[in-house]
């Protein structure tokens, strides 16, 4: 039995201080596909979309990882971290017990997309201490097979270890683009028996003969055999660009209020009081 494909079309919100994003994950559509809790993705050209950033907010009981495609923004959070992170950097923020950050655009003009990636921590992590890296763009392997490259932001591919090792989820994060016609089989082993998802960037591509087009999550589900067929991927006459991520499933409860994800109601309102009571920093 061969793995199959759910489409998850994005909703349109708008977060920090006006920022348009498209949601997938996170969605009553995908409530969370754990440990991944969170799926947002902003691209505009318009600077009405992005340019009110997202100021000082709280994060607690997670992990948030934002990759840049296109536009400069500026990280500054209470560890004393200050991040600036470009076209093509990324950025690992283990907010764990707490942080207060903020994310904001360092342009007035052009194109500001990219994603942020809400990663759950078991519950021995959750309280544990902060800790943030900035990852730069030469700092991200490439691999390149023909007719596909494969930008390897985490985990380990065909014995190529990513930017980012992550022994918790043991997250894999790559963002593949094939050449028109271009092809590319992704080995089971990547996705089997994890939580897995594809969301196309670029020219619609097909996955195990299914059009995914771009602004498009598509959930990966395959069955737990080891005898799992790899997953063939291919692109039309227009280059094909999209994420490829898995990971590990935690499978413990999940009791999420806006930028706090626990396992109980009493942890929420714990980090609930914390913040209101600068306990955080
Ligand atoms: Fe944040």
């Amino acid at each position: 039995m061969s793995a199959s494909l759910r489409l998850v079309p994005s909703q349109r919100l708008s977060e920090g201080a006006g920022v348009t994003v498209h949601r997938t994950i996170g969605t009553p559509a995908l409530r969370n596909l754990d440990p991944f809790l969170m799926l947002d993705h902003f691209n505009s050209t318009n600077p009405g979309d992005y340019i009110a950033g997202f100021p000082d907010h709280p994060h607690r009981g997670f992990v948030t990882f934002t990759y840049l495609l296109e536009g400069h923004m500026l990280h500054r959070d209470s560890m004393g971290h200050e991040g600036d992170l470009a076209t093509g950097g990324a950025q690992w923020m283990k907010a764990a017990r707490g942080v207060i950050h903020s994310e904001m655009p360092q342009q007035t003009q052009g194109r500001m997309s990219g994603f942020q990636l809400w990663i759950n921590l078991p519950a021995r992590e959750k309280m544990s201490d902060p800790e943030y890296r900035e990852i730069l763009p030469a700092q991200i392997p490439v691999l390149r097979q023909e007719g596909a490259e494969i930008r390897l932001l985490a985990g380990s591919w065909a014995g190529q270890e990513g930017a980012i090792t992550d022994p918790l989820t043991h997250l894999l994060y790559a963002d593949i683009t094939l050449s028109p016609l271009g092809s590319l089989s992704l080995p089971s082993p990547l996705f089997a028996g994890r939580s897995a998802f594809l969301y196309g960037i670029e020219g619609p591509f097909t996955a195990s003969g299914t059009e995914i087009p771009p602004d498009t999550l598509s959930v990966l589900s395959s069955p737990l055999s080891p005898a799992n067929d790899d997953l063939p991927l291919s692109a039309g006459s227009v280059p094909a660009r999209f994420l490829f991520v898995t990971g590990r499933p935690i499978g413990e409860p999940i009791v999420a209020y806006g930028p706090f994800v626990m396992n109980t109601r009493d942890e929420i309102e714990r980090a609930i009081d914390d913040f209101r009571n600068n306990r955080f920093v």
